[in-house]
C-alpha cells in the first residue's frame, strides 16, 4: 500500500509536467503572437479583447475541461473516444462525427498555419541579415510577394511537423518544449519592457483595454469567439487526443486552468509588446496578418544587438508554432494508426501531404491569387480560416459541450473530474449545459442574420 502510494505520487509528478507542457505547447502558438494582436487590431482593439476574455472564461475553459474528460476516460483517438463514450452512455455512436469534423478542421488549419509558420522561419534569416536595409513594411511586402519563397518555407515547416508526429510526440517535443517555452516567455517579457520604454505605451494600453463597445458588430463577436477557440486549441480534438495520454491521478480542472491562463497571458503580452511599437512608428494597427512581422522587425531594426535578438525571437516563435502544429496533426494520425489503417509514420506523411497541398492556396492568396475571392470577400486563406475558426471549431466545441452536458453518463464524468467542490462542479455543469451551447449558437446565428 505504502509503496503503491509512493509510486503513484512519483508518477503523478512526471505526468503533470508532461501533460501541462504538451497542452500549453498546443495552446500557445501563432494564434497568440501572430493572430491575437492583428485580430484585435482589425477589430478596433479593446472591445475585441474584452469579448475574447469573456469567451475564454465562459466558453473556452468549460469546453477544455470537457474535452479532456472525454479523452482521458476513453484513452482513444477523438473519433473512437466519442464513439466509445457515447456507447458507454447508451446513446448513438453518431457522436463520432464530432471526431471526424475535428480531423477535417485539423487538416484545414494546418494548411494555412504552416504557411504563416514558414514566414516565421524565413524571418529568422531576415532579422539576422537584412536589418535596416529596407523599411519593415516593405520587407514584409517583399516576403509575401514571392510564391516560391512562401512555398519553400511552408514545405520546410510541414516536413518538421510530420517528422515529429511520426516519431511519436511524447518524447521529442516534450523535452524541447520544456526549455524553449520558458525562454519564449522571458523573451516576450523583454519585448514588453522594450516596448514600454521605446514605444507609445499609453496609447497601446488604451487601444487594448479602454472599454469602447461603440463599434462592436456581430462579426466582432464571432471573430473574438473564434479566436478564443483557436488560441486554446479547442473544438477539434487536439486536447482530447492529449487527454488520452494523461495519467489518471492528474487533476483535470486545475490543469485546464493552468493551460488557459498561460495561453491568455501570452496573447496579452504579445499585444503589449506589439502595439506600443506600432503606434510609435505611426504604423497602422489594422494592417492585418503582417502586424507581428512588421512591428517586431521595426523594433529589432532600432535595437542594439537586434540582429541577434531578432533571430532568437523568430526561432522561439517557430518552435511555439511547431509545438502547436503537431497537435493539429495528432488526432488524424492517432485515428489511422489506432485503427491499424496505416502506420504512424505513413499516416503522418499522408495527412501532412494533404495539408501541404491545401496550403499552396493559402500561400498564393498573398500574391498570385490575392484578387480571387472565395467566401464573400475573403481570399483563399481567409476563407479556410473562416470555415475553421468561425464554424468548425465553435460547432465542434458546441457539440462537445452538449454531449458532456446532456448525454454523457454523470457517473463517468464524476469519475474523471474526481474530488471537487460541489458548487464548482455545479457551476461547470451549468456552463457546459446552457451557457456554452447557447453562446456559440447565438454568435453563429448572428453571423448569418446580422443585427
Ligand atoms: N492554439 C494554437 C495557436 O494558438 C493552434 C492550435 C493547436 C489549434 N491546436 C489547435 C487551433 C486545435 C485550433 C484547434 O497557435
Amino acid at each position: 500500500m505504502e509503496i503503491n502510494k509512493q509510486l503513484k505520487s512519483h508518477g503523478s509528478w512526471i505526468g503533470k509536467w508532461t501533460f501541462v507542457l504538451a497542452a500549453s505547447g498546443s495552446a500557445v502558438g501563432l494564434g497568440n503572437i501572430w493572430g491575437f494582436p492583428y485580430k484585435a487590431g482589425t477589430n478596433g482593439g479593446s472591445a475585441f479583447v474584452l469579448i475574447y476574455l469573456a469567451c475564454i472564461l465562459m466558453i473556452g475553459l468549460p469546453i477544455m475541461i470537457s474535452e479532456i474528460v472525454i479523452g482521458r476516460r476513453a484513452g482513444n483517438s477523438p473519433v473512437n473516444a466519442m464513439r466509445r463514450i457515447a456507447i458507454d452512455s447508451n446513446t448513438t455512436s453518431l457522436w463520432r462525427f464530432v471526431g471526424w469534423s475535428g480531423i477535417l478542421a485539423g487538416v484545414l488549419i494546418l494548411s494555412f498555419y504552416s504557411v504563416i509558420a514558414g514566414i516565421c522561419l524565413n524571418y529568422i534569416f531576415i532579422s539576422a541579415t537584412s536589418l535596416g536595409l529596407m523599411s519593415s513594411p516593405d520587407q514584409f511586402a517583399k516576403v509575401i510577394s514571392s510564391p516560391f519563397n512562401l512555398l519553400f518555407w511552408h514545405t520546410i515547416f510541414m516536413i518538421f511537423t510530420a517528422l515529429i508526429v511520426s516519431a511519436g510526440i511524447k518524447d521529442g517535443i516534450g523535452r524541447m518544449v520544456k526549455i524553449l517555452m520558458p525562454m519564449l516567455g522571458l523573451l516576450m517579457i523583454f519585448m514588453v519592457m522594450y516596448a514600454m520604454i521605446n514605444g507609445d505605451f499609453d496609447k497601446a494600453i488604451k487601444f487594448l483595454f479602454a472599454p469602447d463597445f461603440s463599434n462592436v458588430t456581430s462579426d466582432t463577436l464571432l471573430q473574438a469567439m473564434g479566436q478564443a477557440f483557436f488560441s486554446l486549441g479547442l473544438g477539434m480534438g487536439s486536447i482530447m487526443a492529449y487527454g488520452a495520454y494523461m495519467a489518471k491521478d492528474q487533476d483535470i480542472v486545475s490543469n485546464s486552468v493552468s493551460v488557459a491562463s498561460l495561453d491568455t497571458m501570452v496573447a496579452i503580452l504579445a499585444g503589449i509588446a506589439i502595439f506600443p511599437i506600432i503606434f510609435a512608428f505611426n504604423l497602422e494597427p489594422n494592417s492585418g496578418p503582417g502586424l507581428v512581422f512588421v512591428s517586431m522587425l521595426s523594433a529589432f531594426n532600432q535595437m542594439q544587438f537586434g540582429q541577434f535578438i531578432g533571430p532568437l525571437f523568430f526561432v522561439l516563435l517557430s518552435i511555439a508554432a511547431l509545438s502547436s502544429s503537431i497537435s493539429l496533426l495528432e488526432p488524424g494520425v492517432a485515428y489511422l494508426s489506432e485503427e491499424g489503417i496505416l502506420s504512424r509514420r505513413k499516416s503522418a506523411g499522408m495527412i501532412s501531404l494533404i495539408a501541404w497541398i491545401l496550403g499552396i492556396g493559402s500561400a498564393l492568396s498573398f500574391n498570385a491569387w490575392s484578387d480571387f475571392k472565395f467566401i464573400s470577400d475573403r481570399n483563399f486563406l481567409d476563407s479556410i480560416e473562416f470555415i475553421t475558426n468561425q464554424l468548425l471549431l465553435p460547432l465542434g466545441g458546441m457539440f462537445i459541450a452538449i454531449f458532456v452536458g446532456w448525454f454523457m453518463k454523470k457517473s463517468l464524468i464524476k469519475d474523471e473530474i474526481g474530488e471537487i467542490n460541489p458548487i464548482l462542479f455545479g457551476l461547470w455543469l451549468f456552463f457546459i449545459k446552457y451557457i456554452a451551447p447557447t453562446g456559440v449558437a447565438l454568435v453563429i446565428f448572428f453571423q448569418f442574420f446580422p443585427i
